[in-house]
């Protein structure tokens, strides 16, 4: 089992969408034993707040299920022992990682886009209004990441 924390800055965006679509990707090709997917945030902005409207519309639009995902609530320091990955959006949320990890020890913390090869990241749509591009920049980064991940039998 893997156990994968999906971080962004609300976590009402970009993180939510990730741990919907990861476990979508997962399911479809029959994995979704092998992983705990779950998201968080680096900020206490939107503690308690469900997923933001226009990204549930879009999951909506690709038919990906996020009926799953929990609401917003800030990355605890014992997320960082329990979760075996901490996946990041962009270098910011890295900084905000370490900072509520004290750093990387266990070297578990990595930015989206790098498993496709990409040291970009995902751009916030709060902030961009471009939540076609933030899916499609979060559907690269996570078929990499599942193709990257060793299967279990
Ligand atoms: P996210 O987008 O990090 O992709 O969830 C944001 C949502 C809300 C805020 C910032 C980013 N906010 O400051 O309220």
């Amino acid at each position: 089992m893997t156990k994968i924390l999906f971080i962004c800055l609300g976590n009402i965006c970009r993180s939510p969408m990730a741990e919907a679509m990861f476990s979508h990707l997962a399911a479809e090709v029959g994995r979704s034993d092998e992983f705990e997917v779950a998201s968080a945030a680096v900020s206490e902005e939107e503690w308690g707040n469900p997923i933001y409207p226009p990204a549930a519309a879009i999951l909506r639009r690709h038919g990906i299920p996020y009926d799953a995902v929990r609401t917003a609530r800030p990355m605890k320091k014992a997320d960082y022992q329990y979760y075996d990955l901490i996946i990041a959006m962009d270098e910011a949320n890295i900084r905000g990682i370490r900072r509520i990890a004290g750093d990387d020890p266990d070297g578990k913390v990595h930015l989206l886009l790098d498993y496709a090869g990409e040291h970009r990241n995902v751009a916030d749509p709060w902030y961009t209004r471009d939540f076609d591009t933030a899916y499609n920049d979060i559907l690269l980064g996570c078929r990499a990441l599942l193709k990257a991940l060793p299967h279990y039998s």
